[in-house]
């Protein structure tokens, strides 16, 4: 592995602490306006101070993200399918890696489909990024689709596909929680980080599942809904990062999210908007007309 490709890696799975907490938001890619993030950039900006990185395409990238906010993008480049559609796993690379360099993109994402009907296509696709991201330096995170079959998140399966996304060259891969979760770590040789998946009934099930699978190996969450779906998500990420970076509890993490959640709860002063304040004094010249002169 080349410098450059070390340190854009860097960026995402943070050397402090060996993990990293992606915020998901590519969802629109397949799913359309999903709930609640209708408006990608009221439901991206309050969160982006407490991601490492940020996991979206170019069209919300350009369009809802302030150029000027240092945070590192994992481009999402993979899609052609629709929840409506045939097959979710007809997917192909839609974003050229020279549009990712032209975005700064720090990595590059694509989804595989291991057992769908265009396994095979999903599969090569992501050995030819590789070889198009090595060429420039960029990382690849494999997102080990289930398409519409959840079912499919079981550690027999899942370990299968997160270890056919390394053995393809994949630098970093996201998949699923599920029991025996260690078998997919362990069995996979690069990091694993998870999808949250669809909203947990509580913010207490969600913290529970990201440690977990913490405690399980992964290196950190690629999560989305589990944390802007919450009616506090700022509390949520918060949460959620602190199991991440500073290894807290379960317990401490729900106390982190109960207290901000709290303190988003409390009215704020209203700020005193009397009309006729602030009062325009009436300046004196301390000169005398004939000396200014
Ligand atoms: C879809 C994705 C999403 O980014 C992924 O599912 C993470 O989001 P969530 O935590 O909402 O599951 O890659 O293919």
């Amino acid at each position: 592995m080349d410098w450059g490709l070390k340190n854009r890696l860097a960026r995402i799975i943070k050397p402090h602490s060996d993990r990293g907490v992606m915020l998901a938001v590519d969802h629109g890619y397949f799913l359309g306006p999903t709930e609640r993030l209708e408006v990608p950039r009221k439901t991206i900006q309050p969160l982006l101070p407490y991601a490492d990185s940020l996991m979206l395409t170019r069209g919300v990238l350009r369009t809802s993200v302030d150029e000027r906010y240092p945070i590192p993008v994992v481009l999402r480049v993979s899609g052609g399918a629709s929840i409506i559609g045939k097959d979710l796993s007809n997917e192909k690379i839609t974003t050229s890696v020279k549009e990712a360099i032209r975005l700064n993109a720090t990595a590059l994402a694509l989804s595989i489909f291991v057992g769908a009907p265009y396994e095979h296509d999903s599969l090569v696709n992501l050995g030819k990024l590789v070889d198009e991201g090595e060429e420039y330096g960029i990382p690849v995170l494999a997102v080990t689709a289930v398409g519409k079959e959840l079912e499919k998140r079981d550690a027999r399966y899942l370990a299968l596909s997160c270890r056919i996304a390394a053995e393809f060259g994949a630098h970093l891969v996201k998949t699923y929680y599920c029991e025996n979760f260690e078998k997919i770590v362990n069995s996979c040789p690069v990091p694993v980080i998870i999808a949250g998946g669809p909203k947990l009934s509580t913010e207490l099930d969600a913290l529970q599942l990201t440690y977990d699978a913490l405690q399980a190996g992964a290196a950190g969450v690629d999560m989305g809904r589990n944390i802007w779906q919450s009616d506090y998500p700022v509390p949520m990420i918060k949460a959620v990062r602190a199991l991440v970076h500073q290894r807290v509890t379960v317990k401490e993490a729900h106390e982190i999210f109960t207290k901000n959640k709290e303190i988003e709860k409390t009215p704020k002063p209203t700020p005193i908007t009397n009309p006729s304040y602030p009062i325009k004094a009436k300046t004196k010249s301390t000169k005398s007309k004939k000396t200014a002169k």
